[in-house]
């Protein structure tokens, strides 16, 4: 799958912390049950390569990802677990868009854009995307930049994911409030469902 493939499969990404493996099946399945399929488990815990191997493996229906690449080897070792794409919260110098596995690079200015997109990325995230300028940000950039997309991500929650998918240069948004912490560790997978659900019926519009 290319990373547009991947990235308008739904209209929010999950951000994912796993602190014990034992969760990564259930929240994925929770989440997938949602309608939220494409998940970012991010490389901040122990726990982040077998949980993601276990998703891979024992979640229907998921695309799972690595977010928190922060260099070539974390983008080899996405692919070598066999995620579907990696993340990063920003550029990694000397990365393209081919390589192990599709790269969803971060900026959060235009210098860094004009980077990215001289590297051959035409796809990023925007991070942190609500201190990073929010949607004005985005809207400024799309006349010089038309051919840049985002998935803004930091600070985005249930109050404004609508608004940044209502710009014509957002693909989909990320973000942890589907998955939070507390809902995590109690095994609340029911109330995990519903917060995806919410998030799944945020159409792009
Ligand atoms: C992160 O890096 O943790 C993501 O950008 C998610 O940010 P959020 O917790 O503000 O959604």
């Amino acid at each position: 799958m290319t990373l547009e493939e991947i990235l308008t499969r739904a209209p929010v990404i999950p951000v994912l912390v796993i602190d014990d493996v034992a969760h990564a099946v259930p929240l994925g399945r929770a989440l997938v049950a949602g309608g939220l399929t494409v998940l970012e488990v991010t490389f901040r815990t122990p726990a982040a390569a077998a949980s993601i191997e276990a998703m891979i493996a024992e979640v229907e229906g998921a695309v799972v990802g690595a977010g928190t690449v922060l260099d070539a080897a974390m983008r080899q070792a996405a692919a070598d677990l066999g995620c579907a794409f990696a993340v990063s919260p920003g550029l990694i110098e000397g990365e393209r868009p081919q390589g192990p596995v599709p790269l969803l690079p971060g900026v959060a200015t235009a210098t860094e854009l004009m980077a990215g997109l001289a590297a051959g990325f035409e796809i990023f995230k925007l991070f942190p995307a609500n201190v990073a300028g929010g949607p004005g940000a985005l809207k400024a950039f799309q006349s010089p930049f038309p051919q840049a997309r985002f998935c803004p991500t930091g600070g985005v929650g249930a109050a404004n994911a609508a608004e940044y998918l209502a710009l014509p240069n957002v693909i989909c948004v990320g973000g942890s409030w589907v998955a939070p912490p507390d809902a995590v560790r109690a095994g609340d997978w029911d109330r995990i469902t519903a917060l995806a659900r919410d998030a799944a019926a945020l159409a792009k519009s």
